[in-house]
């Protein structure tokens, strides 16, 4: 598919056009009419800043139509004012894809509600990504599908069309960050666009930003977590005095484990976790393979009941530490913790990381009973980041 150029703000970009009015003259323009973002004056938010003298209205692509991608439009929803009103950016959803759904458009936007429904009636339907996002007009891609552990694929792929056809690139996805990090991010520089994953790990919390906008010059040495809940919920169980088996299924009714809990138990949702924040924060260049990994599978109630008698936790810790010759080790292994120590304490579907840098020895960040709007707010607010840096 042709490249084409990226898509800049319609407000700024006019500067000097048609339609300023009053004192703002000089130094801001109002309107923006271009294909993709209607510019709106609105007199009832000229007392605030610059930002909320127009409105933007960005095409929104989702792929993956799951929990996350129904949490996301009921998100946008519930904060389209806030949006409009204090940044200036309008939304509509042109497009929407699943494996069941194929590649649904609809230029005018669909109606979130009936989106929320699964209401698609009158969309147009794509041949495949390319021409999806091409008829959508695609300012902004979600990549919300199924998380492919091994391969990133075909995540990958769909994030490299949005960025070739000049949209930003969101994702909750952990594949692409995993597989193809530098890839993408060279890209989305290339096009003046941004491939942003907040969401990837720990939900929404803001973990990647929080290095890459507020702690310039850090140096992260490494890191240890807890990152999955699967594991968490069934080591609890195990703690109760339950089977392995019995735990696992109770985490399944719960809604916590997959009815295929494999890759958690294995440890291998943490272990794409770990490479993710490993090659992203320390540029540490590791593939999946070189995380040492070692899951859960086999531990018993004994080996819980014994560790709590003596005031001790199990729990599945995530690492990351680079190596006197710079090498970054990380593993994901059982580990018996004592109970002074942050990550012993955190329950449930709750998630913990604690990141060791050259002037904070050690900076935690607990996230507690995690819902799905946490994910949806990830991101929201990468799509908030990367509009207002383009
Ligand atoms: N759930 C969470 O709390 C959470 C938190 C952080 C990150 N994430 C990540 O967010 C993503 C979505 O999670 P979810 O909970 O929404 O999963 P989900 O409910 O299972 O939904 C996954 C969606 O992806 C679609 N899909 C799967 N393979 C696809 C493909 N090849 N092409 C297009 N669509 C495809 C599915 O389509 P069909 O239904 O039509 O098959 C489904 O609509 C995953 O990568 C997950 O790891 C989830």
């Amino acid at each position: 598919m042709a490249s084409r150029p990226p898509k800049r703000n319609g407000c700024r970009r006019r500067a000097t056009g048609s339609g300023i009015r009053g004192k703002f003259v000089a130094a801001y323009p109002l309107i923006s009419a271009s294909g993709t973002g209607a510019g709106i004056y609105n007199n009832r938010y000229s007392h605030l800043s610059l930002e909320n003298t127009c409105i933007r209205t960005y095409k929104l692509c989702i792929v993956g139509f799951g929990n996350v991608g129904r949490a996301l439009v009921a998100l946008l929803r519930r904060k389209e004012t806030e949006l409009r009103n204090r940044y200036g950016v309008g939304w509509r959803i042109t497009g929407v894809a699943s494996r069941r759904l194929g590649w649904l458009t609809a230029q005018d936007g669909f109606p979130p509600e009936k989106l929320l429904a699964a209401d698609f009636t009158g969309a147009h339907v794509a041949r495949d990504v390319h021409e999806w996002l091409r008829m959508a007009d695609a300012d902004t891609l979600f990549e919300v599908s199924s998380l492919q552990a091994a391969t990133g694929q075909p995540a990958i792929d769909h994030i490299r069309a949005a960025l070739e056809a000049g949209a930003h690139a969101i994702s909750a996805n952990k594949g692409p960050a995993v597989h193809a990090y530098r890839e993408l991010t060279d890209l989305a520089a290339a096009r003046e666009r941004r491939f942003l994953f907040e969401s990837a790990v720990m939900d929404g919390v803001p973990i990647f930003s929080l290095f890459r906008e507020t702690l310039p010059a850090i140096e992260l040495r490494g890191f240890r977590g807890v990152l999955n809940s699967t594991t968490n919920v069934v080591l609890e169980g195990l703690a109760a005095g339950m089977t392995f088996e019995e735990s696992v299924r109770q985490a399944q009714e719960l809604g916590v484990a997959e009815s295929d809990p494999t890759d958690d138990i294995e440890g291998v949702d943490a272990a794409v976790k770990v490479v993710a924040l490993a090659n992203v924060l320390m540029h540490a260049g590791l593939k999946l393979d070189d995380v040492n990994r070692q899951g859960i599978r086999g531990m018993t109630a004994e080996q819980l009941r014994e560790a709590s008698a003596s005031g001790e936790a199990w729990k599945l810790v995530c690492s990351a530490r680079r190596a006197k010759d710079g090498r970054v080790v990380a593993s994901v292994a059982p580990q018996r913790l004592k109970l002074s120590d942050p990550l012993a304490l955190v329950k449930g579907t709750s998630s913990v990381i604690s990141f060791e840098t050259d002037v904070f020895p050690e900076l935690i960040i607990t996230e507690q009973d995690p819902g799905l709007e946490a994910t949806a707010y990830g991101l929201l607010a990468d799509f908030l980041t990367a509009v207002r840096s383009s």
